[in-house]
């Protein structure tokens, strides 16, 4: 779907949006941890116990999960880019929640749960760029704003209309969502902090390294694209928040001797790191074997220095900034042990679209593709093992130089679960 130059530039702006849902979810009753499982967590990162085995299979630890993180927290699920004009609409998936995300006429994107309010049909299966959403099942047909807008033979042949029914009390039922560069977030319960204050702290360590606004989207399938993996959500986050295991799995990586932990709070955990602006071509494979190189940020050409940054956004979202590419990759949950993984690539000036970038465009592509695939035998073989680890009550340990901000991200986790004795 091609984006306008127009709405391109309206998409990198800083907004959010905010509705409340009218409906409430409730709590999650379960108990997922205890309260040992607590205090080995929360000692220091070398002698911590990570998360128990169960926390990555267990369909009750995922029920807290889903409602206690997934819908009581801020979400990525989806991309702007993806839904560039009016009409255009996606259904996204989300921990069991079923939600649609649709360009608006202003140019705001609204998200609504993807449930017809007739019975309960699901409206939307395809991305798609509509004038109207109509349920396959009876028709009734909703406005892009969510109105309930037609009954079709509802009162008989020809009888579109019922009196009793209050048309307006039937929309869509709308989720708070907000946007964030590029990344679409929504919080399906509706009580969580405003959306600008849950960022803030990502805006505050990424966006004076790096001008979000000098970048725009490439083709969706260019970068990590998108793909299934049939471990828990953890997991891929887990796989990704540490460069503790790159040599070991991954022929491209070296360590990174600049390493730092990205630690903030609840919001994010992450690592960074400085390199020189070869070391870094090497790294993040922005040079092609034709010789021609992926622009750097201006501010790193001058200074010689360039900077990576990748900050897991609590709970699913990774924003990866490269000295050439941003990325951003939503690791959405769905089921205890299925996670659907996509991404999209951003790139500086007209490197994202131009000709004469597509080569390396490609090799960008073809270069996530193998870390991916080396990643996705050892996140198997890890979520294989979680159920004899439970029944063995094996523990995990932690690098604290290597893992202090999977630490942090298994902390995160613990806290916004239920804990008992
Ligand atoms: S379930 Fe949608 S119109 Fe009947
Ligand atoms: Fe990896």
């Amino acid at each position: 779907m091609k984006m306008s130059a127009g709405t391109a530039r309206a998409g990198w702006r800083w907004r959010r949006r905010s509705t409340m849902n009218v409906h409430d979810v409730s709590k999650s009753e379960l108990n997922p941890l205890f309260h040992h499982d607590i205090e080995k967590l929360n000692r220091r990162t070398s002698l911590a116990e990570g998360l128990p085995g169960r926390a990555y299979y267990d369909p009750a630890f995922y029920e807290a999960e889903r409602k206690d993180i997934f819908a009581a927290g801020w979400v990525g699920v989806g991309f702007a880019s993806d839904v560039p004009n009016a009409g255009d609409i996606v259904p996204v998936s989300v921990a069991g929640y079923e939600l649609i995300l649709v360009r608006q006429k202003d140019g705001s994107i609204k998200c609504y749960h993807n449930i017809c309010r007739h019975r309960g049909m699901k409206l939307v299966k395809a991305k798609g760029n509509v004038r109207s959403i109509r349920c396959s099942y009876h028709c009734w047909t909703y406005g892009i704003d969510g109105g309930l807008l037609a009954t079709p033979s509802i009162a008989g042949v020809n009888e579109n209309r019922v009196d009793d029914f209050d048309y307006s009390d039937l929309s869509l039922v709308e989720v708070r969502s907000g946007q964030y560069f590029d990344i679409v977030f929504v919080n399906v319960d509706g009580k969580a902090i405003p959306l600008d204050d849950f960022i803030k702290p990502v805006r505050d360590r990424v966006e004076p390294v790096f001008d979000l606004s000098l970048v725009s989207p490439a083709d969706p399938a260019t970068g990590r694209g998108s793909r299934d993996f049939p471990v828990n959500w953890k997991i891929v986050l887990e796989g990704g928040i540490e460069d503790y295991h790159l040599p070991f799995v991954h022929k491209a990586f070296d360590h990174s001797k600049d390493y730092t932990s990205e630690i903030g709070g609840e919001v994010y955990s992450g690592f960074s790191s400085r390199r020189s602006l070869e070391e870094a071509q090497k790294r993040y494979a922005t040079k092609a074997t034709d010789g021609n190189a992926l622009p750097f940020f201006p501010s790193m050409e001058e200074s010689g220095v360039a900077h990576a940054c990748i900050l897991f956004i609590f709970p699913a979202t990774i924003l990866t900034c490269t000295p050439s590419y941003i990325s951003a990759s939503l690791q959405l949950p769905r089921g205890p042990e299925l996670t659907h993984y996509t991404s999209r690539t951003y790139f500086i000036g007209d490197a994202a679209t131009a000709p004469e970038y597509k080569k390396l465009r490609d090799e960008n592509t073809i270069y996530w593709k193998q870390v991916l695939d080396e990643d996705d035998g050892p996140w198997r073989e890890v979520q294989a093992m979680t159920r004899i680890r439970e029944e063995l009550n094996l523990p995990s340990r932690f690098s604290p130089h290597w893992e202090a901000a999977l630490h942090n991200f298994q902390k995160t986790v613990a806290a916004k679960l239920p804990v008992t004795d």
